[in-house]
């Protein structure tokens, strides 16, 4: 059906879609709705292909890319075994992703961890795991990530020390269609780049100071600027700074850090029309940039590292709902609009009613009428904002009991799904090859009641 729908839905001459050769009709009905349903083969080529297009253009440059999967976007046990199958790493944010990638068999070598508020506990199990980096976020988070790597340290024995990566804010904050630079972010992530009066800055301050301690191995610096960005020029501002600052760090300590991760936020499709961020061209642009960078700053290349949520696995989930009750509303301006009412809502996808995202439907069970009204569709919750798509063209005989599918649900639905208003939260259903499995099962009212001690 092409963007944004997963790359292997197909509307057959019956008028319902298939995904991977799943019909959604049959899916519905023994799954029941609502469901997330993932294309596992467009997940895979995805990772594959955004790993690949990293390595590809930084290949000649020498010093390696690693890829990782950004967690937050979705993470469940599969899903983490086939980022790690197709050869990328895995990033965390929080204990609960770090369990999930460690209950999926990802080595922690090959895992990172973030977090602005990381607890004791949580600096403790990426340790214990030894997870292959912990992006540090402040100079708090270091002293406590010291005592972490003392404590297990015997008397007189030399330390193990931790890898780690200080995340810093280059001032370039990007999403969506814009981007600003601003000299200091007045935000809670990663420590500025910006110069104080005395000369330095927060992040020299935390780098120096991992320099310094023998518990910790300065593996890199970091920077994410944003999340669905669509104009690439934010990236290669940012890779600029990052860059200058490892060339001043190693000016004034003699140590390079090996590497630079340049976090994710590549920007996808939502709507049909719109044009995604395209991996290889961020990936040739960047590899142009940072070579270039560096030999003006007289510093070999580092190593990279990206961390793409959304650009892997946001186009390849619909969410597939059951219309129910379809109400015609005049509008002040004497329009008509259909409201559409789905049996989910902003409970499996808040996005709407969050950053007013939009997003794209269409009726799968069968061709509906060629003549298309102006329709929105909402869920099913006590509250007027609960919109999942604020403005559709649908068929003029949408009614209930059709099928529905909202596209390119993938990142930041299931994962921020929520229990407003006891609605147990519908299960994910990963389809290839004509075949179904369940990766994450729907949650029922006995589960929600289980938390309820009376
Ligand atoms: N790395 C870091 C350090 C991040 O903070 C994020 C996202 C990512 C990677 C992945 O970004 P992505 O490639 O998925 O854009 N809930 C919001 C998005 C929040 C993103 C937070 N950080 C949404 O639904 O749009």
């Amino acid at each position: 059906m092409g963007l944004p729908w997963p790359a292997h839905a197909v509307r057959g001459a019956d008028g319902a879609v298939r995904v991977a050769g799943v019909d959604l009709r049959d899916l519905a009905a023994e799954q029941g709705t609502p469901a997330y349903v993932l294309d596992e083969a467009a997940f895979r080529s995805r990772a594959r292909g955004v790993r690949t297009a990293f390595e590809k253009a930084f290949g000649h440059l020498g010093a390696g890319v690693d890829v990782y999967y950004a967690g937050k976007a979705f993470l469940s046990v599969a899903v983490a075994r086939w980022a790690h199958e197709e050869g990328l790493r895995v990033d965390t944010s929080t204990g609960g992703e770090l369990a999930v990638a460690l209950r999926a068999g990802v080595p922690g070598a090959d895992i990172g961890l973030h977090g602005n508020n990381k607890s004791d506990a949580e600096i403790a199990r990426a340790l214990d795991a030894g997870v292959g980096r912990i992006i540090v976020d402040s100079l708090g988070e270091l002293d406590r990530l010291v005592a972490a790597v003392r404590e297990r340290t015997a008397d007189g024995a030399e330390p193990a020390p931790a890898p780690v990566m200080v995340r810093v804010t280059t001032g370039v904050h990007a999403g969506g269609h814009e981007y600003i630079s601003t000299a200091h972010e007045d935000q809670k992530f990663g420590l500025s780049v910006a110069t104080a009066a005395d000369g330095t800055s927060p992040a020299m301050t935390a780098l120096e100071r991992v320099v310094a301690a023998p518990e910790l191995r300065l593996l890199g610096i970091h920077s994410h600027i944003g999340s669905q960005i669509l104009d690439p020029e934010g990236f290669a501002v940012a890779a600029g700074a990052v860059l200058r600052l490892r060339a001043e760090l190693a000016a004034r300590t003699g140590c390079l850090a090996p590497e630079v991760d340049l976090g994710g936020g590549f920007g996808i499709a939502y709507l049909p029309g719109e044009v995604p961020l395209d991996p290889e061209r961020i990936a040739k642009d960047l590899a142009t940039t940072v070579d270039a960078t560096c030999a003006e700053l007289g510093t070999p290349v580092p190593r990279l590292s990206f961390e793409p949520g959304r650009a892997i696995v946001g186009p390849t989930t619909l969410t597939l709902y059951t219309v129910g009750t379809v109400k015609p509303v005049t509008l002040e301006d004497g329009r008509v609009r259909l409201y559409v009412s789905v049996d989910g809502g902003m409970s499996d996808n808040i996005r709407p009613a969050l950053y007013g995202a939009p997003y794209h439907a269409a009726v799968v069970s069968r061709t509906g009428a060629a003549r298309t009204v102006l329709a929105r569709v909402v869920g099913k919750h006590c509250e007027s904002g609960d919109i999942v798509v604020h403005e559709v063209q649908l068929p003029a005989d949408v009614a209930p009991g059709d099928l529905l599918a909202v596209a390119a649900t993938g990142a930041y639905g299931r994962s921020m799904a929520s229990n407003y208003n006891h609605v147990p939260r519908p299960p994910v259903v990963a389809v290839r090859d004509g075949a179904t499995r369940v990766l994450v099962r729907r949650e029922t009212e006995d589960d929600l009641l289980a938390l309820d001690l009376g």
